[in-house]
């Protein structure tokens, strides 16, 4: 045998000079989950480890994070049910308590970057990311909502948009209407290739979000679609997004690899919940061992192509690189 890829791997330091992808902690984006109140940490069931906290006690959790090297975050409101209505009005009042733990956030830790979501679900009395009228969920009827959304964020210190709603044309109306309010400054991450996936259950439990009735799917990309996110992603650039996001990012490893190929943009994937749980619940029962499968995870989505990776796994990655 004259080539015997085995000696490529016969060693540690062999292996680490050889290796084709690294991973840091700055490639990671952690998710926090808030709840309005006083001194709250909420255990959320189906997401290990994972809370939802009051701003006081995330101060201290933030400060525990930027200490291990994680600075970017990025933040989900859990609204109570009898401050949400059809058109989602809570989401930009200046009553929002999620608009002033951004910007205290920003006020305390003005070096981390804080990255925001923007659909209605969260705040819609349908539990869906647009505004549903004669039970169908309205494209144009919806873009004003999420600019307004997404305009009080700004106003409020986000340095991220996170467009989560898989409206068509938010991109370029949200740009339009930052632009024009002078926030050239503040980014948009769209979520370009959003699936309707079966692994957003755990979030929609941390958010009670989930939709009244029917389901995402005559606005999330279908799974069984791959060229179809060529097409979001042109849009997306073409409307001014500044990076490209694959969601959820464990089945959709292909995507993220033909839109890094494809598209000059930076790619980020979003490492979802249920990813997050399956891990989890199989590590609990002895199945796999946790750490090792976390770090195979999300080295495989740093493999496909991901630049950024927005993960559950974000702070338990930290900890272990100190
Ligand atoms: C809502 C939104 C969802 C997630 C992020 N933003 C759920 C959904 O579309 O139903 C899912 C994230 C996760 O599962 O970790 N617009």
């Amino acid at each position: 045998m004259k080539s015997r890829p085995r000696r490529n791997r016969k060693n540690e330091v062999i292996r680490a000079m050889v290796a084709e992808t690294n991973l840091g902690v700055e490639n990671l984006i952690y998710p926090i989950f808030l709840q309005n109140g006083k001194n709250l940490k909420i255990e959320i069931p189906s997401l290990p480890n994972i809370y939802r906290w009051s701003l006081d006690s995330l101060l201290l959790e933030i400060e525990k994070c930027v200490q291990l090297g994680l600075n970017q975050f990025v933040l989900f409101p859990s609204i109570e049910e009898h401050l949400k209505n059809k058109t989602a009005t809570y989401s930009y009042s200046s009553e929002n308590y999620y608009l002033n733990v951004i910007h205290t956030l920003k006020k305390e830790f003005p070096e981390v970057v804080l990255m925001s979501d923007v659909a209605m679900d969260p705040y819609s009395s349908d539990g869906h990311d647009g505004l549903v009228v004669d039970g169908k969920i309205v494209n144009d009827e919806t873009l004003p909502i999420l600019g307004k959304m997404a305009l009080a964020q700004a106003q409020a210190g986000i340095d991220i948009i996170g467009p989560s709603d898989m409206m068509d044309g938010r991109v370029g109306y949200i740009r339009q209407i930052l632009d024009e309010n002078r926030f050239t400054d503040v980014s948009i991450m769209s979520y370009t290739a959003k699936y309707a996936s079966a692994f957003y259950g755990p979030f929609r439990d941390a958010l009670d979000s989930a939709p009244k009735s029917g389901n995402k799917k005559t606005y999330q990309m279908d799974p069984k679609n791959r060229r179809e996110a060529l097409i979001e992603a042109k849009l997306d650039m073409e409307e001014g997004t500044d990076m490209l996001m694959v969601k959820p990012a464990l089945c959709y490893l292909d995507v993220i690899s033909l839109l890094k190929e494809n598209f000059p943009l930076p790619i980020t994937a979003y490492n979802v919940s249920g990813e997050y749980a399956m891990v989890h619940a199989a590590a609990q029962k002895g199945w796999l061992n946790y750490t090792d499968a976390m770090l195979e995870v999300l080295i495989s989505i740093r493999r496909a192509g991901a630049d950024g990776i927005l993960s559950y796994f974000a702070k338990d990655f930290a900890s272990i690189q100190k």
